[in-house]
Order: structure tokens, then C-alpha cells, then sequence
């Protein structure tokens, strides 16, 4: 089999290639093929610039650990940069675009807000705000599990940390939503994104004037300190606090609801493992999260430009090369998980890299997992059966892994007991 006619048959820069789910038999291919190829540019590649794939876990951990050679920011005399396919303009300015030694003064600075007492703090809440959401499901007849459930849970969540109104939160989410289905090559596109922008322009302005307790308001009243490379301390700019907004609105927002409704559909197509989960105690329940987690893999894959030239593994990358490895690829490797297509809530260790690795390892790790164990134990508890209404609908992205409707029907529990995780 050639290599390069086989690698050249599927356009991951393409995101109808991603209209119906993961292309997991081109990467199965490409693992033990050509676990590192060049995808020559098409049509509709951003830029109109190759890129490299990586599809193993290992080559994945390498770049990750390795963010001097393989920067988030820009990198080889660009002018844009960032983790996704298309140079943006903004890289350097975005916790997620940037690099250390300013990645990390950044990161301290966000810490403050995501201590894991902040986090545990919220727990009572959106416990409190989970059963509502499943108190109000219909019984009688079929609805939209993504807009009942799994979209909302998430974005109460984030507006709760965020201080955002909650009544303000479907207009948010519906940009967000729209922007990442547009045809763009942007994550979410700039009409939207701009929506979002002034939004959160406006909601610093009202904060700044009234601290809380929320992490913007965190955020807003803290300081850098100096950096040991001359750059100066001290608040951070309107700029600066709005491209934090949008980041964490957005990771919020979008990629909690994908592992909420991905995990419900792999329970529902394997009873057994469901029927088991509805007894699990809280360490049972944590290690399936996981499982659920590396099932769904929502943020499917990440850009890295190397910052010099390198003879990785025998394969020439040029400073300034996009440089792509695929977590969803990572996490179906079969030299690190057995029968990596076998969905085990039991699965431990469970090496996945659905939260990425390194200096930029997910900062919502927790929350997200606790949003999801908390969606878990409190469906399995209230609810007997779950019935599929309809075929699942893809958000067409190759960035984000969403389901965009779920149509299901359900069957609540004669006697609800209360969830023991
Ligand atoms: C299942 C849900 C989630 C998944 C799969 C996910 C995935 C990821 C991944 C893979 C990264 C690393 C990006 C990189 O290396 O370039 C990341 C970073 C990040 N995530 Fe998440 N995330 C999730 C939920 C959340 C939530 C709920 C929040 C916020 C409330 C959040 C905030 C962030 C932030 C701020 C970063 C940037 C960290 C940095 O660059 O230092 N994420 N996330």
C-alpha cells in the first residue's frame, strides 16, 4: 500500500470530513501506516499550508512535552500562530496560544480562580442544578437530550464560575454554537465571535466596578508580578481579561457537553456497563469518567509551528511547520490501551490525553469532571431506560468532536434513590 496515496484520500483539514463523527478507520490506518505523514494542502486548507499528522500517543506526549521545539505561540518568524489550523493574529495574546515564561505568569495568574477548593465549592450547586435539569425532562415524549442536558448543564457551570448571569446564558451559548458551525476556518467565527466580544467587554466593565467572588472578578483584581524578562507586572489589560473570557467561555462551554452526550450513547449502545454504573460508588464512577473522557475525546486534535528545524523520528520538520498530533488517535492507540475500541468503564490505568499534557495541560480538568460524574450518578439514579429517538446529528467541526442533537426518549425509575456518587 503507498503511503502518501492513501494519506492524501482524506482531507482532515476539511470539516465535512468530521460531519459524521471521528474518521477512526483512516487513523487505525495511519497509527501502524504512517503514524507521521505530511498532509499536503487542499482547496479549503486554511492558509492553503501543509501540516504534519501525528496519530500515536507517543509522538502526541513527545510534542507535548516538548513546547520549546513545538510552540503554541507562533514560532519561525511567523505573524500568527495558535493550536488550530489557521495562523491567528491573536496568538501570543491567549493563555492557550502563548508559551512560557509568559504562558505560565498567565497561568498563575487563572490558578488563583481554579483551586480545587473553588472547584469543590460549586459541587452542592450543580448537583442541586443537575436533578433540575432532569426533574424537567419530558416523560411523555421525545426531546433533544443535547439542549435539555448536556448543552446546559455545562454552561450553568461556567456562568457560575464566571459570574455570568445565568438568564444570559442561551444567547452566549447560541453564538458560540453558531460560530462554530459556520463554514470558517476559524474555531468560531469572527461575526460571532465578535458578539461574544462585546458581551464580555461589557460584562468586565460591570465587574471591575463591583467585585465578587466569581473568578473573573479573581481575575480582574490580581496582579502579574514582574517578569524575569524585563516585561512589566500588574493588572492585566481590558484586552488581555476579555481574551480570558472568551477562552474560558468557550473551553467551558463546548467540550464538557460532548463527553456528557458521547458518554450517555456509548452506556446506551453497551446496557451492561450502564446497569453497572447505576450502583457504582464515587471511585467506581471516577474511574469510568475517565473511560468516558478517552471514549469521547472532545478536543480532537492541536497545532503546535516548531520553532526550529528538526529530524524527528527521520521525518525533516522546518522551523515554522504547522505541526498537528491527534488526541483522538492518542487515545486508541493500541501499544497503550488493550482493545482500544472496547468501551470499559473499569479501564484503569487509563493513560488518555483527552485534556492534553504538559504546560498546558486542561485547566478545567476538575470541574469538567466533576460536571460529569455529578450528570451521571444523578441520571442512573432517576432514570430506568433511555431510548434512542432518532439518529445522532455531528457538529461539523474538525476541531471540536460535538454531538449537536440527541433525539431520545426516556422512562424514569419507579422509586428514585439517591445517587451515591
Ligand atoms: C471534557 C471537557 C474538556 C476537554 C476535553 C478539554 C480539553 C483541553 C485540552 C486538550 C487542553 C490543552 C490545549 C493545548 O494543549 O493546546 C485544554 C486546555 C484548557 N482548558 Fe480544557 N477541556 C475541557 C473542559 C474545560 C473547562 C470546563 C474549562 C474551563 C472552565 C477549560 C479550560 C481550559 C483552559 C483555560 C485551557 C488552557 C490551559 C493552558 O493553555 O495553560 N477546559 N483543555
Amino acid at each position: 500500500m503507498d503511503a502518501r496515496v492513501e494519506t492524501s484520500k482524506i482531507d482532515l483539514s476539511d470539516n465535512a470530513t468530521f460531519a459524521h463523527g471521528f474518521p477512526h478507520d483512516h487513523f487505525t490506518w495511519a497509527r501502524e501506516h504512517a503514524p507521521i505523514y505530511w498532509h499536503e494542502p487542499t482547496a479549503v486548507t486554511a492558509d492553503g499550508e501543509g501540516f504534519w499528522v501525528m496519530s500515536r500517543h507517543d509522538d502526541a506526549m513527545a510534542v507535548m512535552l516538548d513546547p520549546v521545539t513545538f510552540s503554541s505561540d507562533k514560532g519561525g518568524g511567523r505573524t500568527g500562530g495558535g493550536t488550530g489550523l489557521k495562523d491567528e493574529y491573536q496568538a501570543g495574546n491567549f493563555l492557550n496560544w502563548s508559551d512560557d515564561p509568559r504562558h505560565q505568569r498567565l497561568r498563575s495568574l487563572v490558578n488563583k480562580g481554579f483551586t480545587n477548593r473553588a472547584i469543590h465549592a460549586l459541587e452542592a450547586e450543580l448537583r442541586r442544578r443537575t436533578v433540575a435539569l432532569i426533574e424537567a425532562l419530558p416523560e411523555k415524549e421525545p426531546f433533544d437530550f443535547v439542549e435539555r442536558f448536556s448543552r446546559d448543564l455545562p454552561l450553568q457551570a461556567i456562568c457560575l464560575l464566571l459570574g455570568v448571569p445565568q438568564e444570559d446564558r442561551a444567547m452566549l451559548a447560541s453564538w458560540v454554537d453558531a460560530g462554530i458551525a459556520a463554514p470558517t476556518p476559524e474555531i468560531i467565527s469572527r461575526e460571532y465571535a465578535q458578539h461574544l466580544s462585546e458581551y464580555g467587554a461589557r460584562l468586565i466593565a460591570k465587574k471591575r466596578a463591583n467585585l465578587t467572588d466569581d473568578i473573573l472578578s479573581t481575575i480582574i483584581a490580581a496582579r502579574l508580578e514582574p517578569g524575569e524578562d524585563g516585561s512589566a507586572g500588574g493588572p492585566l489589560t481590558d484586552r488581555e481579561l476579555l481574551n480570558f473570557f472568551m477562552l474560558l467561555f468557550a473551553a467551558g462551554a463546548e467540550t464538557t457537553r460532548s463527553a456528557i452526550g458521547g458518554g450517555l450513547k456509548a452506556l446506551m449502545e453497551n446496557p451492561e456497563q450502564l446497569e453497572r454504573l447505576r450502583g457504582a460508588d464515587i471511585g467506581q464512577m471516577r474511574v469510568a469518567v475517565d473511560e468516558i473522557l478517552r471514549w469521547t475525546t472532545p478536543s480532537i486534535f492541536k497545532r503546535r509551528t516548531a520553532t526550529r528545524d528538526v529530524d524527528y523520528k527521520g521525518h525533516p520538520i522546518k522551523e515554522g511547520d504547522k505541526v498537528t498530533y491527534w488526541e483522538m488517535s492518542a487515545n486508541r492507540d493500541a501499544a497503550v490501551f488493550d482493545e482500544p475500541f472496547r468501551f470499559d468503564i473499569t479501564r484503569s490505568p487509563n493513560r488518555h490525553v483527552t485534556f492534553g499534557f504538559g504546560a498546558h495541560v486542561c485547566l478545567g480538568a476538575s470541574l469538567a469532571r466533576m460536571e460529569i460524574r455529578l450528570s451521571f450518578a444523578e441520571l442512573l439514579a432517576r432514570i430506568e431506560t433511555f431510548t434512542a429517538e432518532g439518529p445522532i446529528e455531528w457538529m461539523p467541526s474538525n476541531r471540536l468532536l460535538g454531538i449537536r442533537r440527541m433525539p431520545l426518549s426516556i422512562r424514569r425509575r419507579s422509586e428514585r434513590r439517591a445517587a451515591t456518587a
